[in-house]
């Protein structure tokens, strides 16, 4: 065997065992797999195909020169995931703690180049300690030069991001971009200052867990669209993500074989309104019963829960779901739903996956907290998102669609392509309640009664315009339809609109109210 050839096998063994048995063993003992062992559970067996093994980093300061490791602590290549090509990079905290060096940003930025070039996604496991810090501004700038690769490569290919343990400092800005984050319960975190820093200046005592845990960013900011229990789950739930949406901006979402009937109709759809309008209901129950095998896949399950949003497949064909959730705070709009809807309605619109509304929303939250926080501006980027959105566009209209709301939310006006409504639609202007205390406001505190008058005003306003039917003479609504038949009808609508072309003006990009 010649040299090189003995060369070659010795460097791939060393590459194979990244920062040596001890560190991996270290690993385990935290519960964290390898960069390589999630790389065997999240692609194909035998797809994967390593580029940069032999990469190591060029620097000599801090005694870094008689440390150096083939692939210098970032595995990064290519594989299939049901046999579509992703682009990988996965961090090897076992080597210098994944810290990310100038070398190996560069094998991180580098495929990203090939993944925009190919129009195929790219999945990022993150494990590092941030910025290699014997190199200093060397490392920095490669972090720049990955953030802006994951701007360029925003809408052009979908960008999946896996936190798998420390995520600190500014390689947060790095998944933030992407579309996606799944984060892991109790072994990942994701901060920019860490509890101690957070001590010095704050004097606020916070664990790592309760700082920047999967938790903490599932349920309070948001940053986390799924927490998992496990490594293994987050990379399920990346596997079933993907099945969902496409290659690529030009391609459309697969389709699968579809095995529930279209034209199931679903008899308790038809009486699954409660009577009193301010009795809330579970609009899960609602999307399960019209999507295809109540297959649907939650994002931001525990983040602001008065919207939800998520994939499913009609007749085969992937959605985009957003409906208001009566269950919890009535569906009221707020900032977090806002936000939560606005960013999920455009992660859509740029993949070319249609949109579904499920719309029961009383209006926007009151209050001192949400207006000095921004609703304004928060709310209107809901309303931004699904004005610009340009993908077949269905909207279902459950109960309540009052006010700002009900423009919002898909409305005919902002280029609702078909929108449906159930006969227990109320479409008004607000409330029937509020409605009637401020333009009778006079006859009811002059009536004798004042309950029984203002009791039978809001009956009358609720006959008159808490109905379906006004906004359907006028075309607002293209019909209203037995619940019972919300599926079949849907199927049809998206079936119509396959074909749909629509543009917005040329331009070099909006200014959504950020
Ligand atoms: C170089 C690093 C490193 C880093 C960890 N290591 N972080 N080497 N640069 N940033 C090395 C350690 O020296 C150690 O080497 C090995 O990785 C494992 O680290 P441990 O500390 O033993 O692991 P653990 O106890 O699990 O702690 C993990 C950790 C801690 C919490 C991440 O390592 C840590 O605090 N690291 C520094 C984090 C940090 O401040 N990074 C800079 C953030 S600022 P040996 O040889 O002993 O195994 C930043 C700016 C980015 O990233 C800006 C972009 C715009």
């Amino acid at each position: 065997m010649s040299k090189n050839f003995e060369n070659l096998n010795h460097l791939r063994e060393r590459a194979l065992k990244g920062g040596g048995d001890k560190r991996i063993k270290t690993q385990h003992d935290k519960g964290k797999l390898t960069a390589r062992e999630r790389l065997d559970l999240l692609l194909d067996k035998g797809s994967f195909h390593e580029t940069g093994m032999f990469v190591e980093h060029q620097s000599t300061d801090f005694d870094l020169d008689r440390r150096r490791y083939p692939g210098d602590g970032v595995v990064t290549g290519y594989g299939s995931i049901d046999d579509r090509l992703v682009f990988v990079f996965a961090q090897d905290f076992t080597v210098l703690g994944g810290s990310l060096s100038e070398s190996n940003a560069k094998k991180i930025s580098k495929i990203m180049d090939h993944a925009m070039k190919v129009g195929a996604p790219i999945i990022g496991l993150n494990d590092s300690g941030g910025a290699r810090i014997q190199e200093g501004v060397a490392s920095l700038g490669g972090y720049a030069d990955i953030f802006l690769q994951n701007t360029l490569a925003s809408g052009v290919v979908p960008q999946l991001s896996l936190i798998m343990g420390p995520c600190a400092g500014g390689a947060v800005y790095s998944p933030a971009i992407t579309d996606f984050t799944a984060m892991v319960k109790g072994t990942s975190y994701m901060f920019v200052t860490g509890p101690d820093v957070v001590k010095t200046v704050t004097h606020e005592d916070v664990s790592y867990e309760e700082l920047g845990g999967a938790n903490t960013h599932a349920t309070k900011s948001g940053i986390a669209h799924f927490a998992c229990e496990n490594e293994l789950e987050a990379i399920n739930t990346i596997k079933n993500l993907l099945s969902f949406i496409p290659q690529n901006n030009l391609e459309d979402p697969p389709a699968v074989e579809c095995t529930d009937p279209p034209d199931r109709e679903e008899e308790e759809l038809d009486s699954i309104i409660p009577g009193s309008p301010n009795k809330p209901y579970d609009m899960f129950n609602v999307i399960n019963r019209i999507i295809d095998n109540q297959e649907f896949l939650e994002v931001h399950r525990d983040f602001a829960q008065n919207i939800i949003v998520g994939f499913a497949r009609l007749n085969g064909k992937s959605i985009g779901i957003v409906a208001n959730q009566p269950g919890h705070l009535a569906g009221v709009l707020d900032i977090n739903s806002s936000v939560k809807g606005a960013r999920f309605v455009r992660f859509c619109d740029a993949f070319n996956i249609p949109l579904l509304v499920f719309e029961d929303v009383p209006g926007f939250l009151p209050g001192t907290e949400q207006e000095w926080g921004g609703i304004i501006r928060h709310g209107a980027k809901l309303l931004y998102a699904f004005c610009e959105a340009t993908v077949p566009k269905l909207t279902v209209i459950t109960r309540k669609a009052y006010g700002g709301a009900y423009d919002v939310m898909n409305s005919k006006h902002i280029r609702g392509d078909i929108n449906f409504a159930w006969p227990s639609a109320e479409i008004a202007v607000m409330g029937p309640k509020g409605a009637v205390e401020i333009i009778f406001k006079k006859e009811i505190s002059e009536a004798q009664d004042r309950d029984e008058t203002k009791g039978k005003l809001i009956q009358d306003y609720r006959d008159k315009f808490a109905s379906p039917f006004i906004a359907a003479q006028r075309g607002y609504i293209d019909d209203v339809i037995e619940p019972r038949t919300t599926r079949f009808r849907l199927i049809q609508a998206l079936e119509m609109l396959g074909t749909k072309v629509d543009h917005n003006p040329k331009k070099k990009h909006g200014n959504i109210p950020l």
